[in-house]
């Protein structure tokens, strides 16, 4: 075979449109409980969104609205009272689609306490527990708070890692040297599907590309908070991209 032929083959091999990457089953990070956060308003904005994720071949969603005491102050409480409700709503449709909720827990000082007096928090899987921080400044006690969650029990799971930009330094080497240092410590990386695509912009793309290279990555979401985050998810799992993020080895389809 020619040496043309080899690339015309990798080529064409490379570029083959419909070919199915191995399908992501569940997602475990998404705001599409209506009106509780800034994602679904509406619980027809829910039922779309699921709908087209779940054509989309997610059979699972694990919907996690944003708890954080300065804009969301949600509870348990409030969170099941609107998963019934959207659930009623599916069975009612005949849709057949798993929906459960957990939560996004923002690093503050609420939560801080609430992890300090062991109040109830919800996860997710085996007591998963998904935490996002202020993404321009770390939080100077979440490496404690990650190390607290352990010692009672939860595996913490850090919300896109790649997004936060007190962890990007001019040079990869360095950037990764402060991811590293968090990933040690034993915490799950969970990267969104968005950032591939490069819809937060080229940094946050080549930080995930990064961390994806380098193997760290556990966990991946789509974060969708509307139906363009899902459009956009679902074109993304046409890519070759998507392929070798699911050739990473994620713990996704065992939730
Ligand atoms: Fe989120």
């Amino acid at each position: 075979m020619g040496l043309f032929t080899k690339i015309q083959k990798v080529f064409n091999r490379d570029s083959a449109p419909g070919k199915a990457a191995s399908a992501l089953e569940v997602d475990m990070h998404s705001h599409l409980l209506p009106a509780i956060d800034d994602g679904s308003k509406s619980l027809d904005d829910s039922l779309a969104m699921i709908e087209r994720m779940s054509s989309f071949g997610v059979r699972k969603i694990i919907t996690t609205p944003h708890i954080m005491y300065e804009f969301y102050r949600n509870t348990p409480e409030i969170i099941h009272q609107k998963l019934d409700f959207v659930r009623e709503a599916l069975k009612e449709r005949g849709m057949n689609v798993a929906l459960e909720a957990a939560a996004e827990y923002y690093m503050d000082d609420a939560f801080i306490d609430m992890v300090k007096n062991k109040e109830p928090l919800l996860t997710f899987g085996e007591k998963l527990i998904l935490i996002e921080t202020n993404y321009i400044q770390s939080h100077p006690q979440l490496l404690q708070v990650f190390f607290d969650l352990k010692i009672q029990g939860f595996k913490p799971v850090f919300a896109h890692p790649e997004r936060y930009a007190y962890l990007t330094k001019s040079r990869d080497k360095d950037t990764l040297a402060a991811y590293q240092r968090i990933f040690d410590s034993g915490v799950l990386f969970q990267l969104n599907l968005l950032s591939f695509t490069g819809y937060y912009g080229p940094q946050i793309k080549h930080t995930a590309e990064l961390l994806l290279k380098e193997g760290m990555i556990h966990l991946v979401g789509s974060d969708a908070h509307k139906m363009e985050h899902v459009r956009i998810v679902n074109a993304m799992k046409q890519t070759r991209m998507f392929e070798r993020i699911m050739a990473a080895d994620l713990m996704n389809n065992q939730l």
